[in-house]
């Protein structure tokens, strides 16, 4: 869950190594337009909580949009990385269903898009033994999101959080992806994966190399605001969440604080939770924040939530019917993820079986 779990950390913007991945995003997007199947995506999610609007704006959106031009594209449900940072498996099984049914409510289609969860495919985790030999310790806790997301907990460093970027080359690495959209905090995680693959190749496989080294696909969207101007989050009760109902959006959006001046402006600094509202109406509309601030006016901050409370059911309300209709088959859900896991199962049991062969391990 990029934007509510994962605490920036990925430094300075305007390092080096955020450039030049930035900029490698950016070349691999055209090329991506002009021959999407010479790509395989891979990106997904951790079964943390439900889906939210700053979800569906700075991820599903473009996961949508990629299937449809033709990409091959697969999402990992990592369940085993939510014990990374939290000491609890409670509701794993209900969050795992729900982000399913978001994604095909949000238009991923299971027939084009490969959806699987990471604990039910024992081949891919065997990649994390090799792998696991190719980095080392140091550069293991040089890792900002890391360190970022161990100081977040309050625990001791466990041993699967130090080496769980590890794990993510293996989710990469394993179906070949070469395009993987995601947020900034898990652009160290890319970084290693490229590391691994080159030195996979360099050790073992000189003549044919076995792996491509993957770039980072770096989101354009905007991040959104929770309703009350601070990070979208879950622990904020400041998200809109797609399978909300219409009646609990309106509650929700209606409870949100705004301030004390009457005519509506948009000051995304002096004013964050008025702006915070424009933004968020500002995106489900397609329209400039600043436009419905200057319609909005002098009506004040009641008249500009009853319009974010309408653009946004407006919005979500073919999502939400979709939702509830998948939900009606449960059964249906199950199979897609059963489909999927068998279809990741043979994958990377074909991948495992060639790194066994360039490492030798064939008896
Ligand atoms: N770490 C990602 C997150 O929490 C989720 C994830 C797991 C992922 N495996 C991945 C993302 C592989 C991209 C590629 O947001």
């Amino acid at each position: 869950m990029t934007q509510e779990h994962r605490t920036t950390a990925a430094g300075n913007e305007l390092s080096a190594s955020f450039l030049a991945a930035k900029k490698r995003s950016d070349d691999t997007l055209s090329t991506l337009q002009s021959n999407p199947g010479a790509f395989t995506m891979l990106t997904g999610d951790r079964p943390t909580g439900r889906l939210h609007l700053g979800h569906y704006f700075g991820s599903i959106r473009e996961r949508v949009a990629m299937q449809n031009r033709g990409v091959r594209t697969n999402i990992i449900i990592a369940d085993y990385q939510v014990i990374t940072d939290r000491d609890t498996t409670d509701h794993i099984r209900e969050n795992v269903y729900n982000l399913v049914l978001d994604y095909m409510a949000a238009g991923i289609d299971p027939k084009k898009t490969m959806i699987f969860t990471h604990s039910a495919v024992p081949a891919e985790n065997q990649l994390m033994l090799p792998f696991l030999s190719l980095v080392t310790e140091a550069e293991l806790h040089r890792n900002p999101t890391v360190k970022a997301e161990m100081e977040a907990s309050g625990h001791a460093l466990t041993g699967l959080l130090l080496t769980y970027p590890v794990h993510q080359a293996c989710d990469i690495l394993f179906c070949k992806a070469n395009v993987v959209p995601i947020g900034k905090d898990n652009l160290p995680h890319v970084e290693i994966t490229r590391t691994i693959a080159r030195r996979f190749n360099e050790r073992y496989a000189q003549d044919s190399p076995v792996f491509d080294e993957p770039s980072a696909i770096l989101s354009d969207a905007p991040e959104i605001p929770g309703l009350d101007g601070r990070k979208m989050s879950k622990s904020y009760g400041n998200s809109i969440m797609l399978g909300a109902t219409a009646e609990e959006t309106s509650k929700l959006i209606r409870k949100s604080p705004t301030d004390s001046q009457r005519t509506i402006t948009f000051d995304p600094v002096g004013r964050p939770q008025v702006s915070a509202l424009l933004t968020t109406a500002g995106l489900v509309t397609g329209r400039r924040p600043e436009d419905i601030a200057a319609e909005i006016s002098g009506a004040g901050a009641g008249a500009l939530k009853a319009y974010v409370i309408e653009s946004v059911n407006a919005f979500l309300a073919e999502h939400r019917q979709r939702r509830a209709e998948l939900a009606r088959d449960m059964d249906y859900v199950r199979d897609v993820i059963h489909d999927g896991n068998a279809r990741a199962n043979a994958i990377a049991e074909e991948t495992l079986a060639q790194v066994r062969d360039a490492m030798g391990m064939t008896y």
